[in-house]
């Protein structure tokens, strides 16, 4: 890949983690309101405080790379965030918490090949930026991940979504992988 192609697909994963931000913070919104336990309920409020930071981190990077915001995207992700909103209240405790896990697993996988690709640009306080954002989204995914243990639905789960195993494979490959490994 050249720089071009670097700078293109860096500013692919920006523009769909940046609108995906805000689809994760209106889902989480709804998540924590309609959850009973109050510690669940405070650390899903917490996580939601997360997205809303990181689509903020984003926002800058895609201003540093005149990479706007597409209004498409950020209308068909509201719309989506929306109803996750509203599906948390009528769907019961465990599909929100399985389906926030798996979607979770995408986006650790997201910054961390957009970190990738900033270091190829030679943008090296992006790529610790994006490692960082990588690694909270993965604190996020464990948590989700050790919530839904156990639950009687979670194999059935696990053979459609093939997520959620008891121990998960790890997800990620050291920091500073050569560039090779990239899609
Ligand atoms: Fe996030
Ligand atoms: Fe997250």
């Amino acid at each position: 890949m050249d720089a071009v192609e670097h700078r293109k697909a860096l500013i692919h994963i920006l523009h769909m983690a940046y609108s995906g931000e805000l689809a994760a913070a209106y889902a989480y919104a709804g998540h924590w309101r309609s959850v009973r336990d109050p510690q669940q309920k405070k650390d899903i409020h917490k996580i939601e405080t997360d997205e809303w930071t990181h689509r903020a981190l984003v926002g800058q990077m895609l201003d540093q790379l005149d990479g706007k915001p597409q209004c498409w995207r950020e209308f068909m992700m509201s719309c989506i965030g929306l109803s996750a909103f509203i599906g948390c209240f009528l769907t019961g405790w465990f599909l929100p918490m399985y389906f926030a896990g798996r979607l979770e697993n995408a986006n650790t996988q997201e910054y961390f090949v957009a970190a990738q690709h900033a270091e190829q640009l030679g943008l090296l306080e992006m790529k610790e930026q994006l490692l960082e954002l990588s690694e909270v989204e993965l604190s996020h995914e464990d948590y989700f991940h050790r919530i839904v243990q156990g639950h009687m639905l979670l194999p059935l789960m696990i053979r459609y979504f093939n997520w959620g195993h008891p121990q998960p494979e790890p997800l990620l490959q050291p920091p500073n992988q050569p560039s090779s490994s990239l899609p």
